[in-house]
């Protein structure tokens, strides 16, 4: 009883959330830190609205993928107005043609998240928008094919850290080493007005995330001289895995639309990428995991993102057997699961945005696969820790594994979404 009047009142703090952020069509991840529209963000923030209002939810999509380039592209921030508290704004980015957009992308969850819409609604209209939707991220499952997936690599490259949507993971550490900053004009950071520096990525990872988006700039958002001649180039395993997943549900979707072409299509695309698995698999750290594709170095880290081979569905029998020592050893060793960095690294730190912290539509994915893989025990782990996290600590940005206390932003859009369409449920 008293569990299920916190959960009314969660749920009602939930969607007040996800209203507020409401800046007309489309949702501010957050108040102040983040004042536009972000791409991942979009998309499980749809989720959330699918709860309770099903137009809404469409509508979310709808809006990010009014900021599609004519080539399929999809940014990974719409700039639907000048806000002097951000940087790097419309100004420093100059890209995008009808609404000014940044000119990098971010996880392709779309597909899956369409997939899910589907699933949920039983109103025809509500369909038929979820259709219409279906070209455009099929367009931009294209465009990552064509620019992002080199054949003899097969696995996802980004062109920036914050591509990944785990702007400041370890694993582009090594990558970033090399990016020279010498030109690097002055500019102001803003979010350490929103949130404590000790939570945000370093001056240091900073100044390098400007000098590639000055790159992009200089290379007027070329996305073929970018991908063959940018300073950063990694194979990402979190894109990776996702943009699998997101293949087999966009599959789902042609089946269920009876469109043949773009079955086979995506059939083919799906193995492809499956097969570039094999890219991001260290064999000594025993680990998927990102892959520097100039220097071919694998960053040998076991993040969050390295366990979403089950969401991808991939992973020989050896293969998931090491994965499986990971979990036991990290789970015995964290209050709360799954933080971003292997706990026994170095450079683990519960604090710091994708050092360490849990974010929740991390373990929204995770704990999919690990159902879908047969492990129920890792799947309500995740689910029960995600879901205390929210009741004890309320609705982050993200969490500490070690104490659990919210880093980051405060009445975080997905944060919300994931309490209403995951792990709040009774
Ligand atoms: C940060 C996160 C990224 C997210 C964005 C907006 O940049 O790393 O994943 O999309 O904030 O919430």
């Amino acid at each position: 009883m008293g569990r299920n009047i916190l959960k009314d009142d969660l749920d009602h703090v939930a969607r007040q959330i996800l209203r507020t952020n409401d800046k007309g069509g489309y949702t501010v991840p957050t108040s102040g830190l983040y004042p536009y529209q972000w791409n991942w963000d979009s998309a499980f923030v749809a989720l959330g609205f699918a709860q309770f209002d099903e137009s809404r939810a469409c509508t979310e999509l709808e809006t990010l993928f009014d900021a599609q380039w004519s080539d399929g592209f999809v940014p990974h921030i719409v700039f639907r107005q000048d806000d002097p508290n951000y940087f790097p704004g419309p100004t420093v980015w100059q890209a995008g043609s009808s609404i000014p957009t940044s000119g990098i992308t971010q996880p392709p969850v779309a597909a899956s998240v369409l997939n899910s819409l589907w699933s949920l609604t039983s109103s025809d209209t509500v369909k038929d928008r979820l259709a219409a939707l279906f070209p455009k991220v099929l367009a931009w499952h294209r465009w990552f094919h064509r620019f992002r997936i080199p054949k003899d690599i097969g696995a996802v490259v980004i062109t920036h850290p914050w591509e990944s949507g785990r702007d400041n993971s370890p694993e582009w550490d090594g990558p970033l080493a090399s990016i020279d900053t010498s030109n690097l004009q002055p500019y102001q950071r803003c979010d350490l007005n929103h949130a404590d520096a000790d939570m945000r990525p370093t001056q240091h990872d900073y100044d390098r995330y400007v000098a590639l988006v000055e790159f992009g700039r200089g290379a007027e958002w070329n996305h073929r001289l970018i991908a063959t001649e940018g300073p950063f180039r990694v194979a990402d395993v979190g894109m990776t895995m996702i943009l699998l997943r997101a293949s087999r549900d966009l599959a789902a979707m042609a089946r269920i639309l009876g469109l043949d072409n773009e079955l086979a299509e995506l059939v083919a695309n799906t193995d492809q990428l499956e097969a570039g698995i094999e890219y991001l698999w260290d064999q000594s750290a025993g680990t998927f995991c990102s892959r520097d594709t100039v220097t071919g170095l694998h960053s040998g880290l076991i993040s969050n993102a390295s366990f979403l081979y089950c969401y991808a569905g991939v992973a020989t029998d050896a293969q998931h057997k090491s994965m499986a020592a990971h979990w036991a050893r990290i789970s015995a060793s964290t209050k709360f699961m799954m933080p971003s960095l292997d706990p026994h690294d170095a450079r683990f730190d519960h604090g710091r945005y994708w050092r360490g912290p849990i974010w929740t539509v991390v373990n929204y994915m995770l704990a999919q696969g690990f159902t879908e893989y047969g492990l129920a025990p890792w799947a309500t782990r995740i689910r029960e820790d995600s879901a205390a996290l929210i009741r004890e600590h309320g609705f982050h940005e993200a969490f500490s594994p070690l104490t659990g206390s919210g880093t980051g932003g405060k009445g975080f859009s997905w944060t919300a979404a994931m309490w209403l369409a995951w792990c709040g449920n009774r």
